[in-house]
């Protein structure tokens, strides 16, 4: 199957799937525990029906959307997807340049394969992901470096306060160093691609992590270091210093209830993401789309309320706005483009997700993304 018969994220997925070795693709794919949570936001969107309203006239169509005082050409960015590079060589590279080419927020991930240094070089309009360790220190230190660089947005990950557990990859023995099974081996012996690409271009590491880590560090030691990157303790006074020490846009991600909501806003949030990581932390969360109505309204339009999780078509963002998004971003949908056709995969993508919003904006009577309300969602 060529890019020119791709029709879908569903037909990005499938292609990526047969051009990337099982370990990999299943990180990308999969979810918390057996995926509970994965097939939860995909039921939970589409359990979401769309009421047309087709007395109107919707004949010209914007899909851009205003945040943060900028106006962005659409109304979708890509979320921060760690270690992306292990998927599809250079990954980082290719949707932080995507992003910034199409005018739409790209979120470095702390655990990219990228520096913070280096991605601005590609999207100087990039924005940050930090995750937290036990200590500050090295929170502390990335934020600077962040602001040195030039970034404006942070959104701190609330979501991941112990490491989730996956089976599918804890099975395939993903893990650093590799543990490789000998059906593993064979299988990375059928992606050719992959795996001269990836010796092109060099094993990915944990690049915003190296100024941290001895010089000795191999990739076992890295990836122990990055495990005990994230922290359960994310109280009240430990946000609020973070948010302090950070003078541009603060955002925070993970969010999935109205307390964590209000408080997020308390301690000085600029805005907030309702996800629930893509289903692929606490394998019995909520779906990102059904807790994001009730986070709206407490919020009541004083920060901004975007959304995440489980987004893979134009009609799945239109229903995110319908329901309160400021904005919406995906993960995957992106990664799939990448792992499918380098660049051109991830463009193709948010050109399928842009056009499908028009196509959705016009079916049900509405001329841009501000236009969207309740009203257009069939009431639940
Ligand atoms: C492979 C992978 C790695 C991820 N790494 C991070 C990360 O480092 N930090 C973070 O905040 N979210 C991370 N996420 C979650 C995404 O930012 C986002 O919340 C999620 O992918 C949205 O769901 P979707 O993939 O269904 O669009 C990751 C997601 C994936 C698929």
């Amino acid at each position: 199957m060529g890019l020119d018969r791709i029709q879908t994220i569903a037909d990005l997925r499938r292609l990526a799937k047969r051009r990337v070795p099982r370990m990999a693709f299943d990180f990308l794919d999969g979810g918390a525990g057996e995926g509970l949570a994965v097939c939860e936001n995909a039921a939970a969107l589409a359990r979401v029906k769309l009421q047309p309203r087709n007395l109107s006239d919707a004949s010209v169509r914007t899909r851009s959307v205003e945040l943060f005082g900028l106006r962005r050409s659409g109304p979708i960015g890509i979320a921060p997807v760690g270690f992306a590079n292990v998927i599809w060589p250079h990954t980082d590279t290719i949707l932080a340049r995507t992003a910034h080419e199409a005018g739409v927020p790209y979120v470095l991930s702390t655990a990219a394969s990228t520096s913070i240094e280096d991605i601005v070089k590609v999207a100087p309009d990039a924005w940050f992901q930090l995750y937290v360790s036990d200590s500050d220190e090295i929170a502390l230190d990335m934020l600077r470096r962040a602001g040195e660089a030039g970034i404006k947005v942070v959104a701190l990950t609330i979501d991941v306060p112990v490491p989730g557990r996956r089976y599918r990859d804890m099975r395939n023995g993903f893990s650093l160093p590799l543990k490789p099974s000998l059906a593993t081996i064979l299988d990375f012996a059928l992606r050719p691609a992959w795996i001269l690409e990836t010796l092109r271009r060099g094993t990915p590491t944990f690049a915003n992590y190296v100024p941290y880590m001895n010089e000795n560090a191999n990739a076992g030691t890295l990836a122990a270091f990055m495990a005990s990157q994230v922290s359960p303790n994310l109280s009240p006074e430990r946000i609020a210093r973070l948010r302090d020490a950070w003078p541009g846009t603060f955002l925070v991600k993970g969010i999935l209830s109205t307390r964590d909501a209000l408080d997020a806003e308390r301690l000085g949030a600029d805005g907030l993401i309702v996800s629930n990581h893509g289903g692929r932390q606490l394998e019995a969360a909520p779906a990102a789309i059904d807790c994001l109505p009730e986070v709206v309204r407490a919020i009541n339009g004083r920060i901004p309320v975007m959304m995440d999780s489980g987004i893979r078509t134009g009609a799945d963002i239109v229903k995110a706005y319908c329901l309160g998004a400021d904005y919406v971003f995906a993960g995957r949908p992106f990664v799939f483009g990448s792992a499918a056709a380098g660049e051109a995969g991830a463009r193709r993508a948010l050109d399928i997700l842009n056009a499908e919003v028009d196509q959705t904006l016009g079916q049900i009577g509405a001329s841009s993304m501000a236009d969207l309300d309740e009203s257009h969602v069939r009431p639940r």
